[in-house]
């Protein structure tokens, strides 16, 4: 452990980040093709344009240990130099074991602690917030954060993986008509992974500041899925050919929580932090909605050049967000050294949050 001093100017620093981005592109016109649904529509609404599916058998561990390897390249580091694994997501290859274990044993890392945490769209965030405490408590001096999720198969189609993919034609009339029930959602989603190697700096300029992270599960109905140890069996044949084990969500309902609690987590944090909003030069904002990314903007009055998004090009991918957003603005120069980031999210739980970052 740390003394008194050296804990105060020690502060957690992204050293590396990676992304795994499936390489399988489907447009919106691709999806009319196994729901009744268009381009436009999806666009106005979401601001989506396309997003990327993961392969079939390509599982969120997958994608997490493609995110994860690169992380770790840009870092200049190697499996041997990393303490822990934390690896956030919804969609796990498997109900148990977590993630963590299969991609440790997957990429070959020494027999180091993994912690598996969900929270959903929130899970990056939280992560975040759980690999700066553990750093802080010094226990351990790098850890590797990896956010993750696959929702293909989550989705409500027989066939209609493979003809929005391309490999085949048509859906039956009776497969359209189900898809169709649940376009609301199906629409929103794709598959991505993010990774970032964090580690403690006795530096002081560089890290994490401040994180305000909260839960409210007395609405947690507005977005939940079904099956589990709240029935038995886990999950009865009928609940699958009748769609009741499909994500449900209130959308509406899930878009005002979003538009109200991130902007009062930004400025929680800020305040906490003793700067200003304003002071902010770039906003990472889970990515579900683009419409939720412009109205955040607009009540932070935060000039749209501060609030990158790339919800065109993947959809949501939950957890996968934040990291791929912050390893693209990294990538093309948005994010320099010096600049204040905050990334906020919204999700299931409902969880949501802030934390700011000095790059
Ligand atoms: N294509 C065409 N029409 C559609 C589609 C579609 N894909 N989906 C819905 N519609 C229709 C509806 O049937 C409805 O038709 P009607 O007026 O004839 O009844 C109409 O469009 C309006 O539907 P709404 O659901 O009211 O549309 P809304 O403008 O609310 O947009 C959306 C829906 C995009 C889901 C929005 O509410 C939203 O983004 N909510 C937040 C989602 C979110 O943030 N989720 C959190 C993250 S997820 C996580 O944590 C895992």
């Amino acid at each position: 452990m740390h003394d008194g001093a050296r804990f105060a100017t020690m502060k957690s620093v992204i050293t590396g980040s990676g992304i795994g981005i499936p390489k399988n592109v489907v447009s919106n016109d691709a999806l009319t093709k196994i729901m009744d649904t268009s381009d436009e529509w999806i666009r106005q609404r979401s601001g989506v344009v396309e997003r990327r599916y993961a392969d079939d058998g390509q599982s969120s561990a997958d994608l997490g240990a493609i995110a994860a390897q690169n992380a770790l390249t840009a870092a200049n580091k190697n499996t041997a130099d990393i303490d822990a694994l934390i690896f956030a997501t919804m969609t796990p290859a498997f109900y148990f074991p977590g993630n963590g274990p299969v991609m440790q044993a997957k990429m070959g890392f020494g027999e180091i602690p993994t912690f598996d945490i969900r929270q959903q769209c929130s899970g990056f965030l939280y992560g975040l917030d759980l690999a700066d405490s553990l750093l802080q408590s010094g226990k351990y001096q790098r850890v590797l954060l990896v956010g993750a999720d696959v929702h293909t198969p989550l989705m409500p189609w027989n066939r209609g993986w493979n003809v929005a993919l391309g490999k085949e034609h048509e859906v039956s009339a009776e497969d359209y008509e189900f898809n169709t029930r649940y376009r609301d959602r199906t629409v929103l989603f794709g598959d991505g992974a993010g990774a970032m190697v964090i580690e403690r700096s006795e530096n002081g300029e560089r890290g994490f500041l401040k994180s305000r992270l909260f839960t409210n599960g007395s609405n947690m109905e507005a977005l939940y899925m079904k099956g589990g140890s709240s029935q038995r069996p886990w999950i009865e044949p009928e609940q699958i050919v009748s769609g009741d084990l499909i994500p449900y969500m209130e959308g509406r309902q899930v878009f005002k929580e979003a538009v109200s609690r991130m902007p009062d987590a930004v400025r929680a944090v800020c305040s906490a932090a003793g700067v200003s909003v304003e002071d902010i030069d770039v906003l990472l904002i889970h990515q579900a909605n683009l419409r939720i990314v412009e109205a955040i903007t607009k009540q932070l009055a935060l000039p749209p050049e501060k609030v990158p998004h790339n919800i065109e090009r993947y959809g949501n991918t939950t957890s996968g967000t934040l990291p791929i957003l912050f390893h693209e603005c990294l990538q093309d120069g948005r994010i320099q050294p010096g600049m204040l980031l905050c990334f906020t999210a919204l999700g299931s739980g409902l969880h949501w949050g802030a934390a700011l970052y000095r790059a």
